[in-house]
């Protein structure tokens, strides 16, 4: 009871705009538009601005029941300078024609030299993006919830295969070629948050602890950014990996481009790494947490990257997990322990690392098993780049069943 009567009162604080209420966070959106790659903003909360244009578009194919038509159209949309498909609503074509595009302040030669770093972390990104970040989704309530209740959440397997579309695009070596497909993706993608923004204030057990009027705000975009690629930074200097200046700012602006084709405003992008670290201590590390639809996710997406998968022990792949995020997120989603794992992994990653990077001439003795794990992590992202025959992301038509 307590309960919902505390999420009545987001939701009316977030409908009203309450500064304070918006974000979950306690605390109130400080974050200045100056300090933005606009240089200037309206002042506006990111948490309470969504993608209005997009949203539109969305309401329109639900309410027309047009959705299986574009999903068959865009099948064989894949390259980044392909035609617009036939066969979807005008609207939906006029909309795509204008938001699928680089923005004017895309910077060729970062792009570039962000898809050669991304070809050469590939295996550590992906590492980080499944054990960590794919985890650290699930301990993200906002996040967590909506995934367990939009359709995607009843088929984990499928769902998890779809996002490994996007990491596998975005760290291409040709991702923002004219026959490459991150374009194409982040604007599929776009338009799945938007039917999935209109389709969960519909379901009565996702609204149950929904504290937002709509999901999948601006400021949510953000901070799954920073549990995905401030978080990726962090691990990748942790790792003692060699990341020059100039990789690291077009690591950045590879994510300020895909933040902008995901319907980001440019007033709330951070302009540098220093800046978006400030904004990941504000909205993402004081609002992860604990519930039972994350625990849930958790536990199916850690069963799918295990045994079945690459044949993993558990024991590895759980303390994997704790050595990624902390223990606090584990002992959350309740991964038992094995203290012999946790030493193996806490001493022989790093050492792993620095053999592989050449820092270190000792070969771990778990080289192998390490060896194998990344391999068989970047497998799942190779078995799924994105090809007419292989997962295409694809927009719902309803909620989680049930
Ligand atoms: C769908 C990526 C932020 C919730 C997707 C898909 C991708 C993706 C690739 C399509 C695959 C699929 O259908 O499963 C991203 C990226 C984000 C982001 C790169 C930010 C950088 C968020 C946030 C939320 C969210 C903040 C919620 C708070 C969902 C949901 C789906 C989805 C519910 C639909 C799953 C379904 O079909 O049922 N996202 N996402 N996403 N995303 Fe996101």
């Amino acid at each position: 009871m307590e309960n919902l009567s505390r999420r009545k009162v987001l939701t009316l604080g977030a409908a009203l705009g309450i500064a304070g209420m918006a974000g979950t966070t306690g605390t109130a959106w400080a974050w200045s538009g100056k300090g933005s790659i606009a240089g200037s903003g309206t002042g506006a909360d990111p948490f309470q601005v969504w993608d209005d244009t997009a949203d539109a578009v969305a309401a329109a194919l639900l309410k027309e029941g047009k959705i299986p038509a574009v999903n068959t159209a865009w099948q064989g949309w894949i390259d980044n300078n392909a035609p617009l498909p036939a066969g979807m609503p005008d609207y939906v074509v006029a909309y795509l024609r204008q938001v699928n595009k680089l923005p004017s302040w895309a910077d060729p030669a970062k792009l570039a030299a962000s898809e050669k770093l991304y070809t050469r972390l590939s295996s550590y990104l992906f590492v980080s993006e499944t054990l960590g970040s794919g985890i650290m989704s699930t301990v993200i309530p906002r996040e967590a919830r909506a995934v367990y209740w939009s359709a995607g959440g009843a088929d984990m397997k499928q769902r998890a295969a779809k996002t490994f579309t996007f990491g596998y695009d975005l760290h291409n070596s040709k991702a923002w070629a004219p026959d490459g497909h991150f374009v194409v993706t982040a604007n599929k993608t776009r338009l799945v948050h938007a039917v999935v923004r209109n389709l969960l204030p519909t379901s009565a057990k996702y609204q149950d602890g929904a504290d937002q009027p709509k999901p999948i705000s601006n400021g949510d975009i953000l901070r799954t950014f920073h549990s995905v690629a401030t978080f990726a930074r962090s691990n990748m200097l942790k790792w003692n990996i060699a990341l020059s200046t100039a990789e690291q700012d077009a690591d950045l602006h590879a994510w300020q481009v895909a933040l902008h084709l995901l319907g980001v405003q440019e007033q709330f992008i951070p302009p540098t790494w220093a800046d978006a670290e400030a904004q990941a201590q504000q909205m993402l590390w004081p609002v992860l947490g604990p519930t039972d639809e994350g625990v849930s996710l958790a536990k199916t997406l850690l069963g799918y990257i295990e045994k079945p998968t690459l044949g993993l022990d558990s024991g590895f792949v759980n303390e994997l997990v704790r050595y990624l995020l902390n223990d606090q997120m584990g002992d959350w989603l309740g991964l038992p322990r094995d203290y012999a794992q946790a030493a193996l992994v806490r001493i022989e990653w790093p050492a792993y690392v620095a053999f592989r990077e050449g820092t270190s001439k000792i070969m771990p003795g778990s080289f192998y098993l390490f060896d194998q794990f990344v391999r068989g992590i970047s497998m799942l992202y190779l078995n799924n780049g994105t090809s007419p025959t292989q997962t295409p992301i694809t927009l719902p038509t309803a909620n989680r069943p049930g």
